[in-house]
């Protein structure tokens, strides 16, 4: 594969800052949430995009997306590249639309070069992947690649009550294809790294080997609601002081773990949420992740138990419903392969890394042959508005997807 076949960085910036437009918040990240209306704008300019390259898109059941291009050999199956366009709801301009742009660059550049590849190729914007709303992250791939039901993903429910079934239909995205795996030959992922080592390391690229185990919970306290100026102390059954125990509890056996331990509490629900009731119920998220199975595994069997004695004493009763694990996922030797040999040919500094973040890929990488790419991102900063990257880290990123990918394609 040659080198001088050049993606164009210019082109790729210039819509990754169109994308960023739709959902712009006014500290300069973006608010895209999945299944919203920002989101079916996301969707709409992306189709458009493809559309105009001639490329034939699908949607599924889950609302995942895939825009075709044909290769030249009909019997060969497709070499998938994607990301999501979804975001937290204070999320960054490049978390999931890189990849799904830099795809889209990979067609259009394709497109100019005049290049059919051997092998179809599929750009994919996967359905909430961020989790942030229906409390299941990779909830598109994890239903395409069998890890939940359909019917079970359609029931999970937002706190305003929607569930993803309506949700879908209200944008007008349940598609008509199944949500389910079909064959595919690869699929690469081209995502910042969300954290600070490329960037310490001057390392444009990363070259991923992997990602980490992790753990979702939901926590539920019940106390008593109770009037803040008459209940004396040893009345009260104050679900939020039993809560912050809990709080505290995570944070310690994280940091039990060392600097490889993750451990976060980043939802609280106070009911009745009022400055003179003492709160007699709690709502809160609770998630590990660990680059260790057994780790993960020590944390999973320890923290109910813990976080039951925490709140002993308190008053109140605390339910932990485990929502989701999923084990350290490692990627394809091959696929992997692909990136190393074109971060080398393109002479770009590159390091092997472990995601500390869940990514799509690590689902669809149960099914098909499966690599990621990092690049850089400033101060290591992601989930935050202030997230940002430069135009070269993203354009050399694209580069080596383009060079994976029409390897992969053509071998
Ligand atoms: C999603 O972005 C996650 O890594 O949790
Ligand atoms: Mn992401
Ligand atoms: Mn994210
Ligand atoms: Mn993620």
């Amino acid at each position: 594969m040659s080198t001088n076949q050049k993606i164009n960085g210019p082109r790729l910036w210039d819509a990754l800052m169109a994308m960023a437009e739709i959902g712009a918040t006014p500290k300069g990240g973006v608010k895209r949430l999945t299944l919203t209306e920002v989101d079916k704008a996301g969707r709409q300019r992306f189709t458009q995009w493809c559309e105009e390259l001639g490329l034939t898109m699908r949607v599924d059941a889950m609302g995942n997306m895939f825009a075709r291009r044909e290769g030249r050999d009909p019997q060969r199956l497709p070499v998938l590249l994607g990301s999501h366009l979804d975001s937290q709801p204070t999320g960054g301009k490049f978390d999931g639309a890189l990849g799904v742009i830099a795809g889209l660059e990979v067609m259009r550049s394709l497109h100019d070069l005049n290049i059919t590849t051997e092998a179809p190729i599929e750009l994919v914007n996967w359905t909430d992947e961020e989790g942030s709303r229906f409390g299941h992250s990779l909830m598109g791939s994890g239903v395409w690649a069998g890890i939940f039901g359909l019917e079970e993903a359609y029931g999970f429910t937002d706190l305003d009550g929607v569930n993803v079934s309506q949700a879908l239909d209200s944008i007008g995205y349940k598609g008509p294809h199944p949500a389910a795996p079909f064959p595919a030959d690869a699929y690469f992922e081209l995502h910042i790294e969300q954290g600070p080592i490329l960037e310490q390391e001057g390392k444009p690229i990363g070259i991923v080997t992997g990602a980490q185990a992790q753990v979702w919970y939901d926590a539920v306290i019940t106390g008593q609601d109770a009037h803040a100026g008459t209940t004396p102390p040893s009345a009260r059954r104050d679900a939020l002081v039993a809560a912050a125990r809990v709080i505290a509890l995570v944070d310690e056996m994280m940091r039990a773990r060392g600097e490889a331990g993750r451990g976060t509490v980043g939802q609280l629900q106070v009911l009745p949420n009022s400055r003179n009731v003492v709160p007699g119920e709690v709502r809160f998220s609770v998630e590990f992740r660990h680059p260790d199975d057994a780790e993960l595994a020590r944390l999973m069997a320890e923290f109910p138990q813990a976080a039951e004695a925490a709140v002993a004493g308190s008053g109140c009763r605390l339910e932990v419903t485990k929502l989701f694990d999923m084990p350290a996922q490692p990627f394809d030797p091959a696929c992997v392969d692909l990136v190393r040999q074109a971060a080398a040919r393109l002479g770009y500094p590159a390091r092997e890394i472990t995601s500390g973040a869940a990514h799509d890929a690590v689902y669809v990488a149960r099914r098909v042959p499966t690599a990621m790419i990092f690049t850089p991102c400033k101060d290591g900063l992601s989930h935050n508005e202030a997230e940002s990257i430069l135009p070269e880290e993203a354009e050399a990123g694209c580069q080596v997807l383009f060079e994976a990918v029409v390897a992969r394609a053509n071998r």
